[in-house]
């Protein structure tokens, strides 16, 4: 394998018109944050670069909603975005966006270069207008029906009820969502990138030179590529994103996916002025894309073939995407608000970021798409952070406090048999890095968890409280051994629980912490951590089986606990909290069906409605859906079955309630019983069946008018 001087990271840059959720932090910044710590603690030259992705038809769409300006919207989201991103401890070596200065001139320095070389192609196209605004109209503002389900409202490149891919073209009755014209057609030229020119490279660089590519990542290129590759629109028709920059392209701009990308390479050059060529143009240089499995053809095919026609870049050497992270049984959408917002995480459990860390790694979609549940973040929290971590470490820093006042007791009765618990130690921490480097984030975590799993079995078979006072020296041993293995946990859990490391490196003192913490930079907890993990550099490289991290006789500070259980109740209200969230989306979805055909005033009162009270309940037998009443209707008694079995699974609890009853709906026989009139129940927005009662209680028989 290649040896390389210094690795380049990029992360995907999120569009700039929304907070970002738990999905975006699982996917790819909490990995490639994993990955960056990993390396810098390795003290090998690393740069991680991000920004927020400003253009784009998403963020038009939303301004004209709002009545403000695209710029007003990347403004505030960036903001928030970067925000979000400090306070998990995510270490951007920079962190900016594409309205920059930087990036219009090097984007469309790119685009005038390809140009320049040929590695376009001009292509006029008939695409749909809007004669009264006056504009092309992207395809997302077109709107009509669905050829595939008859939504009336899909756009023109999908249809969000049926989940379809569509063009333009494939709806039915088309309008422009900004005037509700009816579009016509008119011809426009765009600029081209030519990929199936650039096939053949492709097809020998990924699916040849890259076969350790991600199975998912290699085989989503395959597929793409045994397709056959298309050219590529790379300008559009808006105003809104980069100019086109040669003439006779007035009203066009470059695609967004065109300029995105080149925001990594812009977003260097901001940093790093007179040295970012060799981030990005130098063969010793090793380039990572970490990414979402939506962007992976952009990332493997599309941008590679615009650095390939410029000529002077390298090529990514590894793409580690993810599939996706739904949350509970749901896809995560920031239009339906079905999502665990960063910023609110943060209000709802304010300093447990390396609780979302951990679970959002150790459940991370690295090979299919996942499930994040609130009872999972819950039990992983409460089961394997507070019961395995957090307790070893708790226990040993509490003992050494009780025997030996906080000193660091000496281990002069090591034996063959604590070699054999540092060996499996270090076992862990080698397994730990083979899975780092392959990109296998899961498994490195586990491997971190299985340290503190050898402290904690090693600390029970131990047991030092059952021999202190009779073989004194045998507990510090015991202890010193206890207090080594958590330092090694220190370091190696800080590429995935930064804040957690720093708060252990401090209660155990280790150079590691009072290096930083002697510069003062405590004050800020969150920005400190930053700069803290920046300079951690060349841990790992401290970590030798034959050495010891901590000095016989140096002092650990008082013990503080590292996490605390989560609460039944804590968890009930965020469950709830999404469960509002979907009754107001249902809510806001339904559409009510058109009012029947009027009816005479005596029709009406021919329907004979009543008020009756419940005086038994039950299920009828072999009937999934029905349930049976026996009503005191005022006269006799009566009779009826109803459907809704289903939504009262408990109809005991309806004895003593009153319903309201069509009496004389004409009788007829269910199930060998016959029915005497029809109860009254609503359908809710989910097709949710509910009793419809009087809001008092009345006397039974009473007509309702
Ligand atoms: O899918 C997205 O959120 C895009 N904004 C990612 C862009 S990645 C890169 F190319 F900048
Ligand atoms: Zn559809």
């Amino acid at each position: 394998m290649k040896q390389f001087k210094r690795t380049t990271v990029t992360s995907a840059l999120p569009y700039a018109n929304g907070p970002v959720h738990i999905g975006h932090l699982a996917g790819v910044y909490v990995p490639a944050d994993i990955y960056v710590r990993y390396l810098r603690l390795k003290g090998e030259e690393v740069l991680f670069v991000g920004g927020s992705d400003e253009h784009g038809v998403p963020i038009t769409i939303k301004a004209k909603k709002e009545g403000v300006t695209p710029q007003d919207i990347v403004d505030r989201y960036h903001g928030i975005i970067k925000k979000s991103f400090e306070d998990f401890g995510i270490t951007f070596d920079i962190y900016s966006r594409t309205t920059s200065q930087t990036h219009k001139e090097l984007a469309s320095d790119i685009f005038k270069t390809i140009e320049a070389k040929g590695g376009f192609v001009e292509k006029t196209s008939e695409q749909y207008f809007d004669e009264s605004a006056q504009q092309f109209l992207a395809d997302r503002y077109i709107t009509g029906k669905c050829p595939h389900c008859g939504n009336e409202n899909a756009y023109g490149d999908q249809c969000e009820a049926c989940g379809t891919s569509l063009s333009p073209t494939d709806l039915i009755n088309p309008k422009s969502a900004i005037s509700g014209a009816v579009p016509v057609m008119r011809e426009t030229k765009h600029w081209y990138l030519p990929l199936d020119q650039h096939e053949a490279w492709l097809r020998q660089w990924i699916l040849e030179d890259h076969k350790e590519w991600k199975p998912n990542v290699y085989g989503q290129c395959k597929s793409w590529l045994d397709m056959g590759l298309q050219p590529r629109a790379v300008s559009r028709d808006l105003d809104w994103g980069i100019p086109v920059p040669v003439t006779g392209a007035e009203g066009k701009v470059l695609y967004v996916w065109f300029d995105a990308p080149i925001g990594y390479i812009s977003n260097t050059k901001e940093l790093l002025p007179d040295t970012w060529e060799k981030w990005w143009k130098d063969e010793d240089t090793r380039l990572l894309h970490f990414i979402g499995k939506d962007n992976i053809v952009f990332h493997c095919i599309v941008f590679p073939a615009m650095l390939k026609a410029e000529g002077s870049y390298i090529l990514p050497d590894n793409v580690p995407a993810n599939e996706f992270l739904n949350l509970e049984g749901d896809k995560i959408s920031t239009s339906r608000n079905w999502a665990v917002w960063l910023h609110e995480y943060l209000e709802d459990f304010p300093g447990k970021q390396d609780v979302l860390r951990y679970v959002l790694t150790a459940n991370a979609p690295e090979t299919k798409d996942n499930d994040f549940t609130w009872k999972d973040f819950q039990a992983r929290n409460n089961n394997e952070l507070v019961a395995i971590l957090g307790n070893f470490i708790n226990r040993v820093l509490v003992l050494t406090n009780k025997y030996f006042n906080g000193e660091i007791p000496d281990r002069n009765r090591f034996t063959s048999y604590h070699k054999d618990v540092m060996y499996g130690v270090y076992a862990s921490k080698f397994e730990l890095e083979k899975s780092l480097s392959e990109f296998k984030f899961r498994d490195a975590l586990k491997q971190v968890m299985d340290i503190a799993r050898i402290g904690n079995k090693f600390l029970q078979d131990q047991a030092p409280w059952k021999i202190w006072g009779h073989d004194n020296d045998q507990v510090a041993t015991d202890i010193n051994v206890c207090l080594e293995i958590s330092a090694i946990l220190a370091i190696v859990m800080q590429p995935f629980l930064p804040f957690t490391s720093r708060k252990l490196s401090k209660l155990l003192n280790l150079d590691v912490y009072n290096k930083w913490f002697s510069f003062g930079i405590d004050k800020d907890f969150q920005s400190s951590n930053i700069i803290w993990a920046r300079n951690t550099v060349e841990d790992f490289g401290k970590l030798d089986y034959n050495k010891t991290l901590l000095k016989v006789g140096g002092y650990i500070n008082a013990p503080e606990l590292l996490f605390e259980k989560i609460e039944d109740e804590t968890i009930a209200a965020q469950v709830q909290k999404l469960l509002d969230t979907k009754l107001a989306n249902e809510a806001a979805a339904y559409k009510p069906s058109p009012v029947k055909e009027n009816v005479a005033f005596d029709d009406f009162m021919k329907m004979d409605i009543r008020v009756a009270t419940v005086l038994d309940c039950q299920k009828v037998p072999k009937a999934d859906k029905l349930l049976q009443f026996r009503l005191a209707d005022g006269m006799e008694e009566r009779t009826i079955l109803s459907g809704i079995a289903q939504y009262y699974p408990n109809p005991e609890e309806l004895i003593g309630t009153q319903v309201c009853f069509i009496a004389n709906f004409e009788p007829r026989k269910l199930r060998g019983v016959m029915s005497e009139g029809m109860i009254l129940s609503a359908e809710d927005a989910d097709g949710k069946l509910v009793l419809i009662r009087p809001s008092v209680k009345v006397t039974n028989g009473v007509e309702v008018k």
